[in-house]
């Protein structure tokens, strides 16, 4: 439901894995907000305390609680944790290339200025990815529905710190993160996911200095650079999946020139793994760097750690339950044995939606009233009312619990707050 393609592949690392079935298997923590009583939840953890630095009140902030209480768990450094998992074998895979070393970066504070998320990657102020309904701030410097340079948002990629670590000085690094983005509610999209970011800058000499943006794209530099990232990412895919058929796209980024995607052939079908591409001259020039070229891939974890480990469901990786933790050994890549399966709760909720209705307002309720109970939001009827000039939305909304079977009356109690947290959004409930 993102309302228009940030970058023709934003949702890439969080997009559909087509083949996964969609029912869970497992247990997970359970997150209150505020007010929000949940009585079976054996693991509830703090709500985030009033002072939250990302909870503000500032205008813009859109952050909830739910979402604030997410940040730092960094799941990415937990060895034992199929994110970590995967991270640590790709890193192994990068440093063991021949050529200048990987530094590794994974330890930046996801809270970051939208120059450094949007503008430093020349995505412009109208760009759709910049939208409230798109993307957690924590205050707008222009007003709720002006984007700025100075606005303070989660990072929606780890493309975000491209321009800051090189202008560190950094050439080649590997920088791994947690990212938002507010989106649908299904088996393969949680608002929180984590990415990596690769970069290597090549030697003026190899592949030539400053020059036009026309002479370089049509330069053997260039080429050379896009052919070095393409060997790369495909000595990558075949470390992760074993030998697998590729098959390359190009695509769009508004931050490299020329981009692509890589797809594989896995489990019997296509899959996109990764967007990529060589850094774009005004990216290089805005930080001191216009006699430098390299190239950018970013990755998204989950989705291949989803697939490599046979995990069913987003939420899980999130889940503090022994019985998927202890299933992990750093260092290996083993199949996740599901060991429990709970009947779903479904129920319904049909509403008028208001002009300006922002689907991803009503799926944030869903978090912030359900937490991880809400397995998929879904819409299942649309109509328009000619005679009233209004439109109606029905959402099929799916609960259930990875620790326990769910009781109707819980169920209950918590769609009428739904309902209730959805009236505040200036619906019509039917
Ligand atoms: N940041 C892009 C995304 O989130 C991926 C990307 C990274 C593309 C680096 C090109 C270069 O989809």
């Amino acid at each position: 439901m993102r309302a228009g393609s940030f970058l023709t592949s934003f949702a890439l690392a969080n997009a559909h894995v087509g083949q996964l079935p969609s029912r869970l298997h497992a247990s997970s923590q359970l997150r209150m907000a505020p007010g929000v009583v949940r009585s079976a939840s054996k693991r509830a953890r703090m709500v985030a305390p009033v002072d939250s630095r990302f909870v503000t009140g500032d205008v813009g902030n859109n952050v909830t609680p739910y979402i604030a209480n997410l940040v730092g768990r960094n799941l990415h450094r937990i060895d034992s944790h199929p994110l970590g998992i995967i991270k640590d074998k790709i890193e192994n895979y990068f440093n063991s290339l021949e050529g200048q070393s990987f530094e590794i970066v994974d330890d930046l504070d996801p809270l970051v200025r939208a120059q450094e998320c949007f503008d430093d990657l020349l995505i412009p102020l109208d760009h759709p990815g910049r939208k409230m309904g798109d993307t957690y701030y924590v205050s707008r410097a222009g007003g709720r529905e002006q984007s700025s340079p100075d606005d303070m948002l989660m990072r929606t990629h780890t493309s975000a710190h491209q321009s800051t670590l090189m202008r560190e000085g950094k050439t080649a690094f590997l920088c791994t993160g947690d990212v938002y983005r507010r989106d649908e509610i299904d088996a393969s999209h949680f608002p929180v996911f984590h990415q990596m970011e690769g970069v290597k800058l090549f030697d003026p000499e190899l592949v030539g200095g400053a020059m036009s943006k026309e002479e370089w794209l049509a330069s053997p530099g260039c080429e050379l650079i896009a052919a070095d990232l393409k060997k790369t990412l495909e000595g990558l895919v075949d470390e992760l999946f074993g030998p697998v058929e590729k098959q390359w796209r190009d695509d769009y980024f508004p931050f490299t020139e020329p981009s692509f995607e890589l797809d594989i052939y896995y489990n019997g079908d296509w899959m996109e793994v990764l967007g990529c591409g060589v850094v774009h001259s005004n990216v290089l020039s805005n930080v001191g760097l216009e006699d430098r070229h390299g190239w950018a891939f970013g990755l998204g974890l989950e989705r291949l750690a989803m697939v490599l480990f046979k995990i069913p469901d987003i939420r899980l990786f999130w889940s503090d339950d022994k019985r998927f933790t202890s299933q992990f050994k750093a260092g290996d890549i083993t199949e996740f044995k599901p060991y429990s399966k709970f009947p779903p709760c479904l129920k319904d909720i049909a509403f008028w939606i208001p002009d300006n209705f922002e689907p991803n307002d009503f799926f944030e309720a869903g978090r912030e009233v359900c937490g991880e109970l809400v397995e998929k939001m879904e819409l299942i009827d649309e109509f328009t009312n000619p005679k009233l000039g209004k439109t109606s939305h029905c959402y099929r909304i799916t609960y259930r619990s990875m620790e326990r079977t769910v009781t109707n009356e819980e169920i209950n109690a918590m769609q009428e707050k739904l309902r209730v947290r959805a009236s505040d959004l200036g619906v019509e409930l039917r």
